[in-house]
């Protein structure tokens, strides 16, 4: 009843719920696109919704992505928002669980590993792994056959599959890659079903998932540690070109070498936080592209005038090709516009914050103050099918990217009525304040990006020149039960091509 109560004007109004402390979570987390878009019919661009005894002020639109994102540390900080959620995963010392400062060092310790000569390197080690998953993998049985008249169908798991094997082939090395057997799988499910909405919103259950969560966490770290110790040991045997091998080199800035157990735990962070991202828009984009014949046709055509060879064959895919491919690019970025994975992103208001008066229209007594202890939330997906920034909001449409010419035309409203829009030339924009920002912005932004454009791209390409697809049924629903939104379960139709 307290909710009918006069409540100070400078608060963004409250998302009417009826049970206490349970709030709006229901209706949050059966679909939380759904929850946003009504409630900002309802109350505009800001409200606050109750969420397992917690207050989140959401602010939607480029200003509130601007608001959240581009906020300063000392006033929203993430840590406090993720670190129950990525300490019992990732380790101690890492990433949320150590001041924003060293953060950011770590930050670039990864960025720096991330060169472009390994990038070149990556794109064949990627095209590999594809042929010998379809060469191997009971799910392209018919694949195996050669007959390119038979149609065969697979699960989406094969994206995930490829996903961890990709990843570690490149980013993860060597060993990491030779011990994706059925003990690692084992201990990779326990962690990652510890890496839930249940276990960040209601952390320390006596559940028995948490408890093999935090097994598996102390296994994975060891094998990584293990890994370090047995490298450094063999020095002369080995010189790994690969990100533990470039994190082993550096140093923080008080001069000190990066421990080994924090060494371990970055690359549990990197195999976590790029293993559902990418999966899953792997996932969207094959089966919008399953669904539409003329997209697949144009990669297609792409591939065999990129790489294309006289007597009819196909190169290896290359990295600086791969960059130039503007039907590809297009597919990836408007996957990544109607399926950002991630849908939330959350700091925690360490101050009375307020929040800029054109985000707290419809109030006409000043603006709306975020009180100190708040969740704020910004969801760049409301923005990124907002049918006011882009026509056709809620359709796939690769076309709106480029026209004929493979010129990004970027067919959106604000562009065609010749106003000014940032979406940077790169995949996404450097501002906090665009519509398009799938992989976040400001500190915190997405250090995977260009790996994961990468491996996505080259994935993609990898397939659609050894295979046609089709889907039956349509793309399927977002299942928003998990904490990075992937499509429901479906199969894709596929058939064998003549190129080999
Ligand atoms: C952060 C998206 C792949 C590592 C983020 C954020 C987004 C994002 C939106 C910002 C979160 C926030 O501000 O709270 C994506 C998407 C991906 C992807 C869409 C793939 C399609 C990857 C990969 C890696 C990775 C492959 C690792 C190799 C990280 C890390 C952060 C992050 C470590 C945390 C940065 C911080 O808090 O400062 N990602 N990501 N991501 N991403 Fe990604």
């Amino acid at each position: 009843l307290w909710q009918l109560l006069p409540r100070p004007k400078s608060q963004p109004p409250l998302v009417w719920h009826w049970i206490p402390y349970l709030g709006s979570a229901p209706a949050y987390g059966r679909d939380p696109i759904g929850f946003f878009s009504q409630n900002r019919e309802k109350y505009g661009n800001c409200f606050t919704f109750i969420l397992l005894g917690r207050r989140v002020t959401v602010t939607l639109g480029a200003q509130g992505n601007d608001y959240v994102l581009g906020g300063k540390h000392t006033q929203l900080a993430a840590e406090e928002v993720y670190s129950p959620l990525t300490t019992p995963v990732f380790g101690k010392g890492v990433v949320y669980d150590c001041p924003n400062e060293k953060l950011m060092e770590q930050k670039k310790f990864v960025k720096v590993s991330l060169t472009i000569d390994k990038f070149r390197s990556y794109v064949g080690m990627i095209e590999d792994e594809v042929k010998e998953y379809l060469n191997g993998d009971p799910e392209f049985r018919i694949w195996q056959t050669n007959d390119i008249n038979e149609w065969g169908s697979f699960t989406l798991d094969v994206f995930a599959e490829l996903t961890i094997l990709t990843a570690s082939r490149t980013l993860q090395g060597r060993e990491v890659r030779e011990s994706l057997n059925k003990n690692f799988a084992q201990i990779y499910t326990d962690l990652d079903r510890g890496f839930t909405p249940l276990h960040w919103l209601m952390p320390g259950l006596p559940l028995p998932s948490y408890r093999k969560r935090d097994a598996a966490h102390k296994k994975m770290s060891s094998f990584y540690q293990s890994i370090l110790k047995n490298r450094r040991e063999n020095l002369a045997e080995h010189e790994d070109d690969d990100v533990m091998a470039s994190l082993m080199k550096q140093k923080y800035r008080d001069g000190t070498s990066i421990p080994d157990p924090e060494i371990a735990h970055i690359l549990i962070a990197l195999l976590m936080a790029g293993q559902h991202s990418s999966s899953g828009t792997l996932a969207w984009a094959m089966l919008h592209i399953a669904g539409r014949p003329d997209i697949q046709e144009a990669l297609y055509k792409e591939q065999m005038e990129s790489f294309g060879t006289p007597d009819g064959g196909m190169r290896d895919i290359d990295y600086e090709k791969l960059r130039e491919l503007k039907v590809l690019d297009a597919v990836v970025r408007e996957t990544l516009r109607i399926h950002p994975p991630i849908h939330s992103i959350m700091r925690m208001a360490r101050d009375d914050i307020p929040v800029p008066a054109t985000l707290s229209a419809p109030s006409e007594d000043g603006v709306y103050v975020v009180p100190k202890g708040d969740i704020v939330l910004a969801s760049p997906l409301i923005s990124q099918v907002d049918p006011a920034v882009w026509e056709d909001s809620d359709t796939w449409e690769p076309l709106r990217w480029y026209d004929e010419k493979g010129v990004a035309a970027q067919a959106n409203k604000q562009y065609n009525e010749g106003e000014k829009v940032d979406f940077g030339f790169g995949l996404v924009s450097k501002g906090t304040d665009s519509p398009y920002l799938p992989f976040g912005a400001g500190r915190h932004r997405c250090i995977g990006e260009q790996f994961a454009y990468l491996q996505i791209c080259t994935v993609i390409s990898a397939m659609v020149r050894r295979c046609e697809f089709r889907l039956e049924g349509g793309v399927p629903k977002p299942d928003y039960a998990s904490l990075l939104v992937h499509p429901l379960p479906a199969r894709i139709m596929y058939r064998r091509r003549k190129f080999d």
